[in-house]
Parts: structure tokens; sequence; C-alpha cells
């Protein structure tokens, strides 16, 4: 039956929008939700959360060092669902990190990062880097002991760095020391720059996905039917989109964001430690030289990534889960012997004598940077 062209053009304006972000028809098998588990749309979807719920709680928060904390109390203790509305930034804040980081997980494991969805690859990195630098920007904010000493952590991280580490991380902060300079930059930084970057690096993200021909779909699925993405694609993604928030606002509801006495630059707490998304770096400390911990392996293993797409293979079936059922259980086996020789190397480095002890006179980028950095390469390889 044909629409009245009335109804049509009503109903066409209502989704402008979301059939604008999509082509009208999809393939039925991209449908699948096990192919992308939503992921890529509940990103999305947590950013928009951050935008409505930041724009909101910047109505009650000042961002200075005498009047941040007090604003944040304030705003927990005084305003109408304050606290639930700290408490949804918050944990989606995390949240995105997670998802993201999965969505990138389902992106190489079905091999959807290969050409020509490369250039989509690459400006899916820069948004898992930007998602985690509005974390840690955010951080700042409350001004509590939590976060003054974390982020003075997460940016000494940065004095590591050769040559343009300690220009950057002064720059940061605005002089040597987290204080009112930092807490500007961060705030501008948190509530501006970023998430106009990450809006745009998405539309471009977006418009990627699109001219690849949209998600990845596999070799034997190439000739599954085209469906109208409304109401096949958009239906989905509206009781993913509903789950996501009903799990959100119950564990918004549940737990509070932790806000712990005003910071306070005097006194230390012991250890005092970086946000959890740089705890890794900080462990990485306790067994490399830190030029080795903080730069190299990092750049190493982004280079890496950067590289991925463009490494020679000759697998042709991408779209399929671990490109095939020999490939699940070599994903098994490299996921255990990854966890064993991760222990291994961790007990070797706390029970073998302190390499600079045994060689005093070889310099300490080499005993303890330059050697066991090799061995985990080629162990790797
Ligand atoms: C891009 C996504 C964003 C992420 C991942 C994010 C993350 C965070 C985090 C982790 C905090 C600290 C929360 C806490 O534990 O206390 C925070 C605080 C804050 N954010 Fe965001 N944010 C984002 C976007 C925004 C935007 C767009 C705005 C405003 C335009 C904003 C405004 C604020 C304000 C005012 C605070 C201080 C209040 C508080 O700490 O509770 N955020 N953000
Ligand atoms: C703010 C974060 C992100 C958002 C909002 C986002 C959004 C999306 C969406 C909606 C899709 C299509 C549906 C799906 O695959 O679930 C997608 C696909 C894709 N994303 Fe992302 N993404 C983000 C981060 C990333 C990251 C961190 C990576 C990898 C490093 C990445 C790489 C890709 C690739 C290669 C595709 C194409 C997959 C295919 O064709 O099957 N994205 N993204």
């Amino acid at each position: 039956m044909t629409e009245h062209p009335a109804t049509e053009k009503k109903e066409k304006s209502r989704f402008g929008l979301i059939l604008h972000l999509h082509p009208r028809k999809v393939r039925e098998s991209t449908l699948r939700f096990t192919l992308t588990f939503g992921l890529g749309g509940m990103a999305a979807l947590l950013l928009v959360i951050q935008v409505v719920t930041g724009l909101l709680l910047k109505f009650h928060y000042e961002p200075s060092p005498e009047n941040a904390y007090n604003s944040i109390l304030n705003m927990q203790e005084s305003l109408l669902f304050g606290k639930m509305l700290r408490n949804i930034h918050h944990w989606s804040a995390i949240a995105f990190v997670w998802i993201a980081f999965l969505h990138m997980l389902r992106v190489v494991f079905t091999g959807a990062y290969r050409p020509p969805r490369d250039v989509t690859w690459v400006t899916g990195l820069v948004l898992l880097i930007l998602v985690v630098l509005s974390n840690f920007t955010g951080y700042l904010l409350p001004w509590d002991q939590l976060s003054y000493w974390a982020v003075t952590v997460g940016t000494s991280l940065l004095s590591y760095v050769p040559l343009a580490g300690e220009p950057i991380r002064k720059a940061l902060l605005g002089g040597a020391e987290v204080g009112q300079p930092a807490l500007t930059n961060f705030f501008n930084l948190h509530t501006g720059v970023i998430p106009l970057m990450i809006i745009a690096l998405m539309a471009w993200h977006f418009w990627r996905i699109r001219r690849s021909g949209g998600v990845i779909v596999a070799q034997e699925d190439k000739e599954s039917p085209m469906v109208s993405t409304r109401p096949h694609l958009v239906n989905r993604e509206f009781v993913v989109a509903i789950t996501l928030l009903a799990v959100i606002f119950m564990i918004s509801s549940l737990l509070d964001a932790p806000l712990r006495e005003r910071a306070n630059p005097a006194f230390s707490p012991n250890p005092a430690k970086a946000p959890w998304y740089f705890m890794g770096l900080q462990e990485l400390l306790i067994h490399f030289h830190p030029l080795f911990a903080v730069f190299i392996i990092p750049v190493t293993v982004l280079a890496a990534a950067i590289g991925m797409p463009y490494v020679k293979s000759n697998d042709n079936n991408q779209g399929v889960w671990f490109l095939s059922r020999k490939g699940i259980s070599s994903a098994k086996l490299t996921a255990v012997a990854g966890i064993i020789m991760t222990m291994i190397f961790i007990a070797l480095s706390e029970l073998l004598p302190d390499p600079e002890a045994l060689l005093p006179k070889v310099p300490a980028v080499i005993t303890t940077g330059l050697i066991p950095f090799l061995l985990a390469v080629v162990t790797m390889w």
C-alpha cells in the first residue's frame, strides 16, 4: 500500500536526522546483533549523554580552586537530582572508555579494520584517545584529594617523555604545579575543545562507514537481501539505546560518584595513584625504564595499531568473528598464552636480581629498558 504523500513527508521529517545518519537500506545480515553488539551506537549515545549532563552540570559548577569543591557539594546536597546528574556523568564517562575499547576489539576480531575501512579505523583510534583525554580533563574538576593527586601523578608521567614532555606538562598545567591555571585549562579543554573535536571526528567516522558501504558483511552473506533501515535497523538501535540508558540510570541511582575531602596540595595520599585508565602506564614504570614505560612502549603500540590495516594478509574471511572456527581456537590459545607469559614476565622481574645491580657498568636504559622491551617483542612475535 502506498502512503499518502502528506503522511510520508511528516514521517520523513520526524526521522530526518536518523535517516540522514543511515543509508536508506541495509543488508539484512548486518542486522545480526552478534556482528557488532551495537557497540558503535552505544558509544555515540554515551557522547550525547555526556554532552547533555555536562551542559547541565556547567550551570552549577564553578571552575576555581576556592569554589569548585563546594559547588559540587552544594549541587549534590541542595539541587534536585543534582547527585543523580553527577552520578550519570561519572558512570557514563567510565562506560564510554570501556564501550569504545570493546567496539575496537570487535572491529579487530571481525577483521573490519582492513582497507577500505582503514581510515575509519584510524579515526576510531584518535576517538579513543580523545575519550580518554576527556575523562582525564574531567577528573580534575571536582577538586578533591582524589582528583588533585591523580592529575598530579598523571601529568608527572609526561616528564619522562624526551624533549617535548616537560614543555607539554607545563603548558597543560599553566605552571609547574596543579593550581588555578591548570583548573582553567582543564575546564576549557573538557567543556569545549575536546567535545568539539570528538563531535567533528565522529561525523568523519560515520561518513567513512557510509563510504565503505556500511558495516562489514561476510563473503557468504554478500547476497543476503536489502531491507529498509526503518523499522529494521532503527528499531534495533532503539532497543539497545533504551537498555543502555536503563543500566546507566540503575547504576547511577545505586552508586554515588566518589568525592573525597577537598584537595590539599600539602598532603599527598599514600600511594598517590593515576586515574584508572593510566594505571597500566604507572604499573609499567615498576618494570621498565621510564623512557620505555611512558614513551617507547605506548608509541610502539600506537604505531602498530595504525599500521595494522596495511600488513599483508591473505585472509578473505572478514566479517566473520575470528575469521573462522579455527580462528576461534587460535584466539583462545593466544589469550591463554598471553596471560601465562605476562605472569611469567612479572614473576621474572620480581625474582631475578636487579639488572642494574648485575650489570652496573651498562646504562639503566639498556638493562631495564631495551633488553626487556626486545624480549617482550620477540616473545609476542
Ligand atoms: C566527551 C565526553 C565527556 C566525558 C568522557 C566526561 C567525563 C567527565 C568526568 C570523568 C568527570 C569527573 C566526574 C567526577 O567523577 O566527579 C567530569 C566532570 C565534569 N564534566 Fe565532563 N565529560 C564529558 C563531556 C562533558 C561536557 C561536554 C561538559 C560540558 C559542556 C562537561 C562538563 C563537566 C563538568 C562541569 C564537570 C564537573 C562536575 C563533576 O565533577 O561532577 N563534560 N566529566
Ligand atoms: C567515540 C567513539 C566511537 C563511536 C561513536 C563509533 C561509532 C561507530 C559506529 C556507530 C559504527 C557502525 C556500527 C558498529 O560497528 O557498531 C562504527 C564502525 C566502525 N568503527 Fe567506530 N566508533 C567509535 C570508536 C571507534 C574506535 C575506538 C575504533 C577503532 C580503533 C573504531 C573503528 C571502527 C571501524 C573500523 C568501523 C567499521 C566497522 C565495520 O565496517 O564493520 N571506532 N563505529
